[in-house]
């Protein structure tokens, strides 16, 4: 955020920045340079989609992007904010308040109901369960739940639906900034458009910014942006229907 004139907070036009970004796991022999200086820019209000091929460093950007793993170069700007200014207990309640996480296995807790795993950043984030959970279970009737299916548990659910109840959890406490590793990997074609379509409406209702790493080039219309990742580098960024095209032939 920025200040106005009149000292209200200001919507800064570019949700993520990174310049020259780098990461590497592990030292001498062993190193492995994930990330070799990453330079792009995610807008609010657009889906931007991350593809390239596997061991090229998707999961690694996002998660530094996110706040999940510190950089070792370069810079990363989250909303004008800077990780490496701030402890480890900013970074979590800064996390907490502005960024939505869907891991591609979904990470549901088991012994919790969906309505209690979509609660759960509310409650992590200081709200009472009864209120967190009541919260939750709204958020879940716009994701196409009915009351039986919020008082469920995961193991009741088609992977479709936990999906889904993943995507609720990572909007739930209205982030600024939603990540998403892989969100269609382990859906049917039609599975996949339905929870593109959702993911694209509550993402767009807010004017956030959606980073989707994919393999599938089934759901790349519904990019505004595609960024291709190669070695630890982004080589190219696409904008144009027809550029996404001739690369959904390409990059599978
Ligand atoms: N915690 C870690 N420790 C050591 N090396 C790691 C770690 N995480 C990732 N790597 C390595 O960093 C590189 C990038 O990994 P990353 O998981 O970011 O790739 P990816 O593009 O997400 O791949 P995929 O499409 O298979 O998920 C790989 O060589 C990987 O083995
Ligand atoms: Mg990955």
């Amino acid at each position: 955020m920025t200040a106005s004139n009149n000292g209200t907070p200001k919507q800064v036009e570019v949700a993520v920045r990174c310049d020259g970004l780098t990461k590497t796991f592990g030292t001498g022999n062993a190193a492995v340079k994930a990330l070799r200086g990453v330079d792009l820019e995610v807008r609010n209000g657009e889906l931007l989609m991350l593809v390239g091929p596997s061991g090229c460093g998707k999961t690694t950007l996002i998660s530094v992007i996110a706040g999940v793993l510190r950089r070792d170069g370069g810079d990363c700007t989250v909303f004008a904010q800077d990780y490496n200014r701030m402890s480890e207990d900013e970074t979590t309640s800064f996390r907490g308040v502005n960024i939505g996480f869907v891991f591609q296995a979904f990470n549901l807790i088991p012994s919790l109901t969906t309505a209690e795993n979509v609660a759960t950043p509310l409650i992590i984030n200081g709200m009472k369960p009864t209120a967190a959970v009541s919260q939750a279970s709204k958020i879940l009737v716009e994701v196409g739940f009915d009351d039986r299916m919020v008082r469920s548990f995961p193991q009741d659910l088609s992977g479709g639906q936990q999906q889904r109840v993943a995507i609720a959890r990572s909007l739930v406490h209205q982030p600024r900034l939603i990540v998403c590793d892989e969100p269609t990997s382990a859906l049917d074609g039609e599975t996949g458009h339905k929870v593109m379509e959702l993911m694209r409406r509550l993402g767009r209702a807010e004017n956030r910014a959606l980073v989707v790493v994919t393999h599938d080039s089934r759901i790349f219309e519904f990019a505004d942006r595609i960024a291709e990742m190669e070695d630890g580098r982004i080589t190219q960024v696409v904008d144009s229907p027809s550029k996404l095209k001739a690369m959904s032939n390409q990059v599978v």
